[in-house]
């Protein structure tokens, strides 16, 4: 198995809901130690790597987030039941009949949501949605008590889906939990050690944030932190190539090379920039896609709007059934996305970053 599959398997397995990221701040903190010439937390617990001289110009940052959707415990039941908070958008089917860990005091607990079975529905039950508020984990406690002194649980704790990254039928497909946004942090690992040996022109600033899903609590942090002039955010993207979906809700399809997203919720891209990175890829060799998507929020428009404002993309690794216990990319698109963005901050100056940022 190869160095990268098996960092990419240990991300995607590793749980960090939402404000609890830190088996994956390890991961990141291991790998980048050795790269970086400056690493520290921010004070929320973004993790903030730089490269080269810290008066270097231009500042490009990149971001990728930590977190995965989650929940929360809410409270117990007096029978032993865990009652729970969501953490960033999973869809009520997605939780039922599923693997959770809790993060106690006292070490990971596992547990299952499981709904009423079929034979003791009424037909009429059957045929409706289950919404979350009729949903628990069960943790194996005889009550209460036993919960709570026991296993440790506590209200605040957080829940992780728990899935086993595989490769799946020996394609190049690899299915896990979390590639949002494990495969964005695993390119910006990537990134910084290519970086490390073939350096950028100015300084090279990767944040691994906190609370993304909740809100893009960490990208807000850490961009104050690094005062970019530029920056590239690094995601998982949204393909649109299984049954059920249609390219007028997304465009990326896995296997055919990184995407470009040109519109989200909440960011519109520097269109030059965007034209920078295409060019980039057509000189290098590797197929860019184009995604346009009506909803989604990403870190990147917290990089846009710091600094007064500066020239920001969303650059993406296409996954199929994102926030959900199973996510699939394809193994070219993490190569591909790794090798684009590193060649993009190497060939990005002063000058560039004056063009990206003219309005004439
Ligand atoms: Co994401």
């Amino acid at each position: 198995m190869s160095r990268v599959q098996r960092l990419l398997e240990e991300l995607s397995n590793a749980h960090g809901p939402s404000g609890s990221e830190g088996p994956v701040r390890s991961i990141v903190m291991r790998e980048m130690a050795p790269i970086a010439d400056e690493l520290a937390p921010d004070g929320m617990g973004s993790l903030i790597a730089r490269l080269g001289d810290k008066d270097g110009s231009p500042r490009v940052m990149l971001t990728a987030h930590m977190d995965e959707v989650g929940l929360m415990v809410r409270y117990v039941t007096p029978e032993g039941f865990v009652k729970f908070q969501g953490l960033g958008g999973m869809l009520d089917q997605a939780l039922i009949n599923q693997r959770w860990v809790i993060a106690t005091r006292k070490g990971p607990v596992l547990g299952v949501t499981g709904i009423k079975t079929t034979h003791v529905m009424s037909m009429e039950s059957r045929n409706q949605l289950f919404r979350r508020e009729q949903m628990f984990i069960d943790v194996g406690a005889t009550n209460k008590q036993d919960a709570e002194e026991r296993l440790g649980i506590q209200p605040g704790d957080p829940i992780a889906p728990d899935s086993a990254f595989t490769v799946l039928n020996g394609s190049k497909l690899y299915v896990g939990k979390a590639w949002d946004d494990r495969a964005g942090v695993g390119v910006m690992i990537e990134v910084m050690r290519s970086l490390r040996e073939r350096p950028a022109q100015g300084t090279v600033y990767a944040a691994a944030t906190v609370q993304e899903e909740v809100g893009l609590r960490g990208a807000h942090t850490s961009t104050f932190m690094v005062q970019p002039d530029i920056g590239i955010n690094l995601e998982s993207g949204v393909a649109g190539d299984y049954p059920g979906t249609n390219m007028d809700e997304a465009q990326e399809k896995l296997g055919q090379g990184p995407g470009l997203f040109l519109h989200d919720s909440s960011m519109l891209p520097n269109l030059r920039l965007r034209d920078f990175i295409m060019d980039t890829a057509k000189e290098i060799g590797i197929p860019v896609q184009f995604n346009v998507l009506s909803g989604y929020g990403q870190d990147g428009s917290e990089m846009q709007k710091s600094s007064g404002g500066i020239p920001v993309i969303n650059l993406t690794v296409p996954t199929r059934y994102l926030h959900s216990h199973y996510s699939l990319m394809h193994r070219d698109d993490f190569d591909r996305a790794v090798t684009l963005t590193a060649e993009v901050v190497r060939r990005m100056d002063g000058d560039m970053v004056a063009r990206l940022k003219r309005f004439d």
